[in-house]
C-alpha cells in the first residue's frame, strides 16, 4: 500500500488493436448464404451502423490483441511495462478459464509482480476496469495501471443466427492511467441488475471435461435496445451531476459502440450534437469492452480528442451491466 496515495488519476496513453481480417457485410452475407442465412448489407446498416467488422485468426487469443493495445499505449505513454503495477483485462472471451487473461499479458509483456486480474461485466468491461483501477489508485493500492478491453467475441457468436453474428467483432483497446496531483477521471458510477441476467448471455457451462447447455451468444435485441436507451442517459446526468459538470461541456461522448441508434439517442438526449460523439461502430461491429477504449483510441490518434477535452464514456451490456466515466483527457 502507497502512503500518500495520488488525489487523481488520469490517462496518459491509449492504444488498441485490430485483427487483421476485415469482413464487410457483402462479405459477411455471402458467408452466410453458403449456410442457408439470409441477410444483407442494407438491413445491417439500416438497423445498426455497422458495415464492417474484423474477426481474430484461428489461435488468436485475446491475450494477443491485448499486448499489442497495451504496447502502442505503453509507447503513447512513454513508460516501461516495468513501471505498471496493475493490469487490469475486461474481457468476456478469455483465453482460458483461468488463470486470467491480465496475467497472460503481464507475461507476454515481459513483466512479473504487481496485481492482474480480469473484469467480467460484458460490453460495460471497461468503464468497470477504469473505475476501478481510478479507485485502486486513489486508494494507495497502486500507483500506474494499464487498462485493458480485449474480446474474442467471433469465437462465441453462432453463425446460423443472423440477429446476432451480424453484430459484433473482435478487437482491442487499452490505457495507460496514472496517479496525478490534476483530475483526470471527475467522476464514475457503475450499476447492474441482474434479474436481467437473461435478454444477454452465453449460458453454456464446462462440466465434466465438456460443454454443457449452450455455449453461444443469445440476446433479446430489443429488450436489450429499450433498457440501454433509458439507462445510459440516467447514469450519464447523474455522473455529470456528480462532478458539478453540465452537459454541454462534454466535448467527446464515447457510448458504448453496440448500435448507431442507441448511440445516437444518448447524444440526443443529453442535447449533443452528432459532431461530439465517437463513433467506430460502423468500421468496428460491437467489440463489447474493447469498443470503449478502441473508440478512445481512434479519438486521440486522428487528432480530435486533445489534452483538457472533457470525454464522457458510456457503457451498457451483459448483466444486466451499465455505467459511466467522465473524464477531462
Ligand atoms: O453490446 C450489448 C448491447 N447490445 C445492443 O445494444 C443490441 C441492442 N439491440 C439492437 O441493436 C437491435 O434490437 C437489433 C439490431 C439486434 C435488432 O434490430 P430490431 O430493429 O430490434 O430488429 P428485430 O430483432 O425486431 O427484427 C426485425 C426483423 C425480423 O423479421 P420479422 O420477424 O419482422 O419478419 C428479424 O427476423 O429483422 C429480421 N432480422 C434480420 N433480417 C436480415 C433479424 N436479423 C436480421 C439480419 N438480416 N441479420
Amino acid at each position: 500500500m502507497n502512503p500518500s496515495p495520488a488525489k487523481y488519476s488520469r490517462i496518459t496513453g491509449t492504444g488498441s488493436h485490430l485483427p487483421e481480417t476485415r469482413l464487410d457485410n457483402a462479405a459477411l452475407a455471402a458467408r452466410l448464404a453458403a449456410d442457408g442465412i439470409e441477410t444483407s448489407d442494407a438491413w445491417i446498416v439500416e438497423r445498426t451502423g455497422i458495415r464492417a467488422r474484423h474477426f481474430a485468426a484461428e489461435g488468436q487469443l485475446a491475450s494477443d490483441l491485448a499486448v499489442i493495445a497495451a504496447q502502442q499505449a505503453l509507447q503513447a505513454a512513454g513508460r516501461r511495462p516495468d513501471e505498471i503495477d496493475l493490469i487490469i483485462v475486461a474481457t468476456s472471451t478469455p483465453d482460458m478459464i483461468f488463470p486470467s487473461t491480465a496475467c497472460i499479458v503481464q507475461r507476454k509483456l515481459g513483466m512479473h509482480g504487481g496485481a492482474a486480474f480480469d473484469l467480467q461485466a460484458v460490453c460495460t468491461g471497461f468503464v468497470y476496469a477504469l473505475a476501478t483501477a481510478d479507485s485502486m489508485i486513489r486508494s494507495g493500492l497502486a500507483t500506474r495501471a494499464l487498462v485493458i478491453g480485449s474480446e474474442v467475441f467471433s469465437r462465441i457468436l453462432d453463425f446460423k443466427d443472423r440477429g446476432t453474428c451480424v453484430l459484433f467483432g473482435d478487437g482491442a483497446g487499452a490505457v495507460v492511467l496514472e496517479g496525478s496531483d490534476q483530475p483526470g477521471l471527475l467522476a464514475s458510477e457503475l450499476h447492474a441488475d441482474g434479474r436481467h441476467a437473461g435478454i444477454l448471455c452465453v449460458p453454456g457451462q464446462v462440466r465434466g471435461g465438456a460443454v454443457t447447455g449452450d455455449p453461444f451468444l443469445r440476446m433479446d435485441g430489443q429488450a436489450v435496445f429499450k433498457l440501454a436507451v433509458g439507462v445510459l442517459d440516467s447514469v450519464s446526468r447523474s455522473v455529470l451531476a456528480r462532478a458539478g459538470r453540465a452537459a454541454d461541456s462534454v466535448a467527446w461522448l464515447i457510448p458504448h459502440q453496440a448500435n448507431i441508434r442507441i448511440m445516437s439517442s444518448a447524444a440526443r438526449k443529453l442535447g449533443l450534437p452528432a459532431e461530439r460523439l465517437v463513433v467506430t461502430v460502423n468500421e468496428h461491429g460491437n467489440t463489447s469492452a474493447a469498443s470503449i477504449p478502441l473508440a478512445l483510441d481512434c479519438a486521440v490518434r486522428d487528432g480530435r480528442i486533445r489534452r483538457g477535452h472533457s470525454v464522457l464514456l458510456q457503457g451498457v451490456g451483459g448483466g444486466f451491466t451499465w455505467g459511466a466515466v467522465l473524464l477531462d483527457f
